[in-house]
């Protein structure tokens, strides 16, 4: 972030850039967004987007784009083989990340699925620093399992770690002698570890990981989908790296890795899938299931159009403005939420603004889901829709036992680019209100409970009536204002 002096007492956070194509929002009065979140269940998965003013639900595939991604999509090469198109994404990839195979796939998930493929075999395991949900069902699938080796301090969702996504190197050393490295597939890291928060790992213990797989002959896999974040709080927080280029530090990781993938949809501010490595022999493995699963070689299932956009994005994440606004917006907000009162995630980290439901609203059960409370109830005052990442995106086990999860958290993702300070601050003040309120929120219970994936097509019903209730008093203190 380019250094600023404000004259008032406090900075706000500044864009590097300036909108020139928008798109109207809109702001629906309070008893239609209480009638849209009832038909969509109490899930905002099921909202329709028309109903929405700021969606929060992800950082996926709705980054802000450039005007030089816009123009680069206009000289897209269509072919079905050997696209000039294919040659240039190649090409950024190998200068980004130093490795001379690409493979190209739909999306993130897609990269996993071939991973899991070339790599997991029938009882093998998958260490990991922390699981993503597709990460892991793909490795579940294949017949492995996943073991995470988190630092403790990274299931602390107050603490004052700078890299909360480290792994825990003696963990990590003790399950390699335990199950044997011929019994492990591959250690996979995850920057921006998203599932407790966006939280980074440091290039130092990166550079540890990576050793202890290279001495036990275990591939190392990165899942770069939000690396953007990641290189922003190495530049800033890791001593040894405040001289280094981003694009040195992206280059030492691509060398420390065999595997790096990624979901374009975050990374690189498009919409696509990349696996790369400079292992012939990992990449042969992969090679043939690309075809199979996702579209000829030189183009993975994924638009041209989107594939040139993917280069300049890249190009461009190697600019400290360009990656530092997610980073800088997020510890803004949760700046703000903690003046409050309001139980956040600290330290901020990338992706969005995570809200602790669980400590939120203390007079919940867990089996009442307070994270997918919370997102209701924060829909019907602001419109702005998050997403719940606690018990209701767990799944039940063969018995049909729910497991409660870890967190109970309310993501409010922050899209790089595109919201602005007053629609934080509109986020923020109406939390407040919520919070001030908070003993009117209740729970809720399933009414259409699918068997897979619940949490993104399952609908579920106030317990009570307190959607009604925390409808009347929000329109008691604002009166007929949105
Ligand atoms: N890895 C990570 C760390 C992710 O966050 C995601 C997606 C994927 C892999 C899968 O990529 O969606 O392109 O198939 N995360 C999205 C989210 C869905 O909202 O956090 P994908």
């Amino acid at each position: 972030m380019k250094n600023i002096k404000w004259m008032f007492n406090e900075s706000l956070p500044m864009e590097m850039h300036k909108a020139r194509i928008v798109q109207k929002i809109n702001l629906l009065e309070p008893k239609k967004r209480l009638e849209a979140i009832k038909e969509a269940g109490f899930n905002t998965f099921l909202l329709k987007n028309h109903d929405v003013f700021l969606d929060m639900l992800t950082d996926s595939g709705v980054n802000a784009m450039s005007d030089k991604q816009q123009a680069a999509m206009l000289q897209a090469d269509d072919s079905y083989a050997g696209s000039e198109t294919f040659f240039r994404l190649e090409a950024a990839i190998q200068k980004m990340f130093g490795m001379k195979f690409f493979l190209p796939a739909h999306q993130g998930r897609a990269c996993e699925h071939i991973i899991s493929k070339a790599l997991v075999n029938k009882g093998e395991a998958v260490l990991m620093n922390y699981h993503f949900t597709t990460s892991k069902a793909h490795v579940v699938l294949e017949g492995g399992f996943v073991e995470e080796l988190i630092t403790d301090e990274g299931l602390n969702l107050n603490s004052t770690c700078q890299f909360k996504g480290n792994v825990d190197i003696d963990k990590l050393k003790d399950r390699i002698e335990k199950l044997g490295s011929k019994n492990i597939a591959f250690v996979r890291m995850e920057a921006g570890t998203n599932l407790i928060g966006g939280q980074p790992f440091s290039l130092e213990n990166f550079e540890k990981v990576s050793k202890i797989c290279k001495s036990n002959d275990i591939p190392l896999v990165l899942d770069a989908s939000l690396l953007s974040d990641n290189l922003h709080f190495i530049k800033t927080r890791e001593e040894n790296c405040k001289n280094m280029s981003i694009n040195e530090i992206t280059l030492k990781l691509g060398a420390l890795s065999d595997i790096v993938y990624f979901s374009a949809r975050k990374l690189g501010s498009a919409r696509g899938g990349v696996i790369c490595t400079s292992s012939e022999n990992l990449f042969k493995k992969m090679q043939g299931f690309i075809p199979l699963f996702e579209g000829f070689l030189t183009y993975g299932g994924m638009s041209v159009r989107e594939m040139e956009a993917i280069a300049v994005g890249l190009e461009e994440t190697m600019d400290e403005d360009v990656i530092s606004q997610g980073p800088i917006f997020i510890e803004f907000m949760v700046k703000e939420l903690l003046k409050r009162g309001i139980p956040v995630v600290t330290p901020a980290g990338g992706l969005g603004c995570h809200l602790n439901a669980m400590k939120f609203l203390e007079h919940l059960p867990q089996t009442e889901y307070p994270a997918g409370a919370l997102a209701a109830a924060l829909f019907i005052v602001s419109g702005a829709r998050g997403m719940e990442r606690g018990t209701i995106s767990e799944q039940r086990d063969e018995n049909g036992v729910e497991p409660l999860a870890n967190m109970e958290l309310l993501r409010l993702a922050l899209p790089r680019r595109v919201f602005t300070v007053s629609h934080i601050m509109f986020v923020v003040d109406r939390l407040e209100w919520l919070f001030k309120n908070r003993h009117l929120i209740g729970g809720l219970e399933w009414s259409e409970e699918p068997e897979i994936l619940r949490f993104f097509f399952g609908k579920l019903k106030a317990k009570g009536d307190w959607p009604e209730k925390l409808l009347e008093n929000f329109e008691k203190d604002f009166g007929d204002s949105l």
